[in-house]
């Protein structure tokens, strides 16, 4: 058993089994910041403080792997802002209510009206896609790179038409004909190809995704979170970004105008992925995942509505709110969109002198939250320590430090702020260092978010 002697001279036991257990850990999507790789450690801080198992609160619950991990020995509440968030967090605490045979779901699907409508709807776009991966393998890689960064349906719908060549424009003209005439325009039946095929995903997947989303919409409310999610977890391991995050969609030219260096291989190889196949073994994965049947709760709600109405019989809960000004909302609106099938409006921006859709076909309302905004992250701080305090639980809250002489994205609060503020609502304030880590690390283009070695500490407040 390895001891770990926190500033004030408690002592936090670790146990030696960290690794084995964390290693068997379903990850449902590619997540910054998640606090996979330190499970054990949080764990054994929240049974050292409340050794009778008793609720705990996973307040900002992200990917769902801290409440996936802790839902083994205790009954969990999960909060967080965002859908996606509730619905994979869901899908890996709560089991199906039936069986079902998978295969038989996807030849459903395939075998569904509307999933030969959306084929005929899209059919323009997927031949042209076809046609360019041709030419791509051939040499010639202009028309695949053009579909990629301007062969967005609904930055077409919307009238910002920015295709050059002919044949793309030709295309896109009848896949939005064919979509109007199939009264796809303004529900969600298309949704998933029109906002978000070619820039994403290739045409042919999104329409695979859409497919299943139609499918997942029919189901009983109790098992349409589990195949959602399997849905969320394809949709990020195929994603054709950087990093499998949805901020940055592939930039393929150069700034004179000629297709980027090996782009072929970078579009394609995530483009020819199988949705179906991969979305039948996500799903295998969320039934596969050893479910407690204690009685958890999970909400899509506010941080601090949800601190208002937490049942009495929490004794810890645990925050991993955002640090820095990079908003997770950002990062994975796609997902949200796929849960919420509501045709959001996207955000514009204006490039040299011209409005055009946002290059990552943003939601207009996407979360900004308080954690990242520097002017409200203090009152938000405040909020947490005093509800929890009022709550009579302990808090155990993450906190991930940057440092000065590595590039990592600065934090908006200061551990020693933070730790002063704890102490207003708090007798007891220490931290622990979690010792060296990495967070999920994003490709060494992309600074915007976090790639740090930092040491991740706990502050908890009893
Ligand atoms: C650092 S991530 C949590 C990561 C999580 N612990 C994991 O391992 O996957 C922060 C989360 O806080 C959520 N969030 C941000 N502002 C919030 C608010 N006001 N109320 C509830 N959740 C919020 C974000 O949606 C995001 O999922």
């Amino acid at each position: 058993m390895k001891q770990i002697e926190n500033t004030k001279g408690v002592q936090f036991s670790l146990l030696n089994k960290e690794i084995n257990n964390t290693k068997s850990m379903f990850r449902p999507i590619h997540y910054l910041g998640s606090k996979l790789r330190i499970l054990d450690f949080i764990k054994n801080v929240i049974d050292e403080i409340d050794p009778t198992n008793s609720r705990v609160c996973d307040l900002f619950s992200g990917s769902g792997t801290v409440s996936q991990f802790l839902s083994k020995n205790r009954p969990i509440t999960s909060i967080d802002i965002q859908e996606y968030s509730r619905v994979i967090t869901s899908a890996v605490l709560k089991p199906l209510s039936t069986a079902y045979d998978l295969e038989e779901v996807i030849s459903e699907c395939k075998n569904s009206e509307h999933y030969q409508q959306l084929l005929w709807c899209l059919e323009p776009m997927i031949k042209h896609e076809l046609k360019s991966f041709e030419e791509a393998i051939k040499g010639d890689p202009f028309s695949i790179c053009e579909l990629v960064e301007k062969g967005s349906i609904i930055s077409f719908e919307e009238g910002y038409d920015e295709a050059q060549s002919s044949e793309l424009k030709k295309s896109m003209k009848e896949t939005f004909r064919r979509n109007e005439e199939s009264k796809f325009l303004l529900g969600p039946e298309a949704l998933v190809a029109r906002y978000f095929g070619g820039t994403y995903f290739s045409f042919f997947q999104a329409v695979q995704l859409d497919a299943l989303l139609e499918y997942v919409s029919t189901l009983d409310e109790l098992d349409k979170d589990i195949f959602t999610a399997a849905i969320l977890s394809t949709a990020s391991d195929i994603v054709n970004t950087v990093g499998k995050q949805f901020a940055q969609p592939l930039k393929t030219f150069n700034a004179d105008g000629t297709p980027k260096k090996n782009i072929t291989n970078r579009i394609m190889k995530d483009r020819q992925r199988n949705v179906f196949e991969i979305f039948i073994r996500k799903l295998q994965d969320y039934i596969l995942i050893g479910k407690t049947g204690f009685d958890h709760h999970i909400f899509k709600m506010d941080f601090s509505d949800a601190l208002d109405i937490l049942s009495n019989d929490v004794k810890v809960v645990y925050a991993d709110p955002p640090y820095t000004r990079y908003h997770y909302s950002r990062y994975y609106h796609v997902l949200e969109t796929l849960c919420l099938r509501d045709n959001p409006k996207v955000s514009r921006t204006i490039v040299q002198g011209k409005e055009k859709i946002s290059r990552g076909i943003y939601r207009e309302d996407r979360h900004q939250s308080p954690f990242s905004i520097k002017s409200k992250a203090q009152e938000a701080f405040e909020t947490l320590f005093e509800k929890v305090s009022n709550l009579e639980a302990s808090l155990v809250l993450s906190y991930s430090p940057s440092t000065e002489d590595k590039k990592s994205t600065p934090r908006i609060q200061r551990i020693e702020d933070l730790k002063k503020l704890g102490r207003k609502y708090f007798d007891n304030v220490e931290s622990i260092p979690v010792g060296q880590f990495s967070h999920s690390k994003l490709n060494n283009s992309d600074k915007n978010f976090e790639i740090n070695y930092d040491a991740e500490i706990l502050i908890i407040c009893k």
